[in-house]
């Protein structure tokens, strides 16, 4: 394996995706980890990140210099490199503090094991203020840009090499090679982080912890609730109890969808609870998107927990955490934890022994990927988000039967013309929301007053911010004219053109 010393750079997930491309398997871990923990994991190299600070900083970022001596290659990037050389006794400055940012031609010495086979001259993405004045004992320069004479340097026989520019980004075409020469030609790794080999490891491992116990699933028909229902169902089968609490508050046919798939496909008990009625009840006359949310969630856990008591007792409760849900951050000392509103109060309330979270260690993608390989229909392992309070928050006002049905129907023509239109991988999250408001039309020769429907889409990399999509006019005109002549009781389409900040992706 590979460790990830964060010392709090923009693309710290970026190179660990990077490695584990590469069939490395890697984990971050922040900057100040004790040395006892990394030696523990027996690493066959490091890979410094890089940062926001500089190193002349008192108080930016500083590695344990013993790290040095483990005789574990370390590639230094950016920040990282050069904090390496002035860990070792080189010199860190700057050029009149001008930043060197964006494509920049850097001229190469391909004799250097990290630089095998790349041109002579290759683009490379810098951003950066600082860089190396002086090398410390043993390296050598094995790049320069026109006003950046160290944008890689080397001492080969400590297995110690550092670049300036960022080799993770695509903006530096030559940058895969160079961590794969990394990982391959300086580490020695033997590249057997593949997928099939993840998921028959989790299955044994699956299998020991448990025993002849009995595990426990809410399963949500998202993403990563699918995936892990499907991994520890492959592994323990009629042990697992994968419950879906139907809420009602799903999108079109995405209830059935989940039974057909998950009662048909897997060997594991699936129980259905048909609580719509229920939560519809408990709607009832509430229009506080908070108390919305509130009641949703609490009525979750009601409902979750009468489906585990008939079951009896269970030790495992399995949930699909993530790993950008579980990083710990380089520069906050507390770990990164992603509020989720949707079955985040289980494990309180219901008496289990202990989790299982065999997606812990996985970026979304590789779920998605682990989904493929276990047979998961694609339409699902490439689901958009979907908020765990459903359609509750998307039906503006008091949440009715009615207008539930109104919103149902309007999402999925929405949805098809996305898709129809070859936008859906493009557009991250894209949805319809029913407003509370209700305004004058013509129809034929009749007045009508009917809903307003709102259509918003999203390109995001985080959900953190978002742009509004530019979807084409003429494929919004083709929604707008579908859903006015299909949907009953709406005459006026309009589409959400705000970011996140300051409107956020969902309407409540
Ligand atoms: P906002 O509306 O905060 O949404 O910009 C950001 C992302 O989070 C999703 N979202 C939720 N997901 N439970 C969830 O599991 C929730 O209560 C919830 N609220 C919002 C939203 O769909 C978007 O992808």
């Amino acid at each position: 394996m590979i460790i990830i010393l964060d010392f709090g750079g923009q693309y710290n997930q970026l190179i660990a995706r990077r490695v584990r491309e590469h069939h490395v398997y890697c984990e971050i871990m922040p900057w100040n980890k004790p040395m006892e923990e990394i030696e523990a994991k027996n690493p066959k190299g490091i890979i410094f990140t890089g940062g926001p600070n500089s190193v002349y900083e008192k108080t930016s970022p500083h590695c344990n210099p013993e790290i040095f001596q483990l005789g574990i290659p370390v590639l230094g990037i950016c920040y990282g490199c050069q904090l390496m050389a002035y860990t070792l006794g080189g010199k860190v400055g700057n050029a009149n503090e001008k930043s060197e940012y964006g494509k920049t031609e850097v001229a190469f010495d391909t004799s250097s094991k990290l630089l095998k086979g790349i041109g002579e001259k290759e683009i490379c993405w810098m951003s950066h203020t600082d860089f190396v004045t002086e090398l410390p004992e043993g390296f050598r320069i094995v790049g320069k840009t026109a006003t950046c004479p160290a944008a890689a340097i080397e001492n080969p026989e400590k297995g110690f090499y550092g670049v300036q520019f960022h080799p993770e980004v695509n903006h530096t075409p030559r940058g895969t090679d160079m961590l794969h020469n990394f990982l391959y030609e300086v580490c020695h790794c033997s590249g057997d982080w593949t997928m099939t080999n993840y998921i028959e490891d989790q299955i044994k491992k699956i299998r020991e912890k448990v025993g002849d116990g009995k595990a426990l699933c809410a399963l949500s028909g998202g993403v990563d609730s699918s995936v892990v229902a499907a991994l520890v169902s492959k592994a323990i089968g009629k042990q697992l109890t994968c419950v879906f609490v139907d809420h009602g508050l799903m999108r079109k046919n995405e209830g059935d969808e989940v039974e057909t798939i998950f009662d048909g496909f897997f060997d594991s008990h699936f129980v259905r609870a048909n609580a719509q009625e229920r939560f519809l009840m408990k709607l009832k006359g509430i229009t506080d998107p908070e108390a919305k949310r509130k009641t949703i969630g609490e009525e979750f856990i009601r409902v979750f927990e009468d489906e585990a008591k008939k079951i009896g007792k269970v030790e495992y409760l399995v949930q699909g955490t993530i790993y950008p849900d579980v990083i710990e951050s380089g520069l906050g000392d507390s770990a990164v934890i992603k509020s989720h509103h949707n079955v985040g109060g289980l494990p309180s309330v219901v008496d289990f022994e202990e989790l299982i979270e065999p997606l812990r260690l996985l970026f979304k993608d590789e779920v998605r990927q682990m989904g493929m390989e276990l047979g998961l229909p694609e339409n699902l392992v490439w689901r958009q988000p979907f908020p765990g309070p459903g359609l509750g928050i998307r039906v503006i006002g008091e949440v009715t039967d009615d207008k539930l049905e109104i919103l149902r129907e309007a999402d999925a023509i929405f949805r098809e013309e996305i898709a129809s239109a070859g936008l859906d991988r493009s557009i991250n999250q894209y949805f319809a929301v029913i407003t509370d408001v209700r305004s004058v039309g013509v129809m034929g020769d009749f007045r009508t007053y009917d809903y307003t429907v709102a259509l918003r889409g999203v390109t995001t990399t985080d959900f953190m911010t978002a742009d509004w999509a530019r979807i084409p006019y003429d494929v919004l005109d083709r929604v707008s004219v579908r859903i006015v002549n299909e949907v009953k009781h709406v005459n006026r389409i309009v589409y959400d053109v705000t970011s996140k900040p300051p409107a956020t992706i969902e309407w409540e």
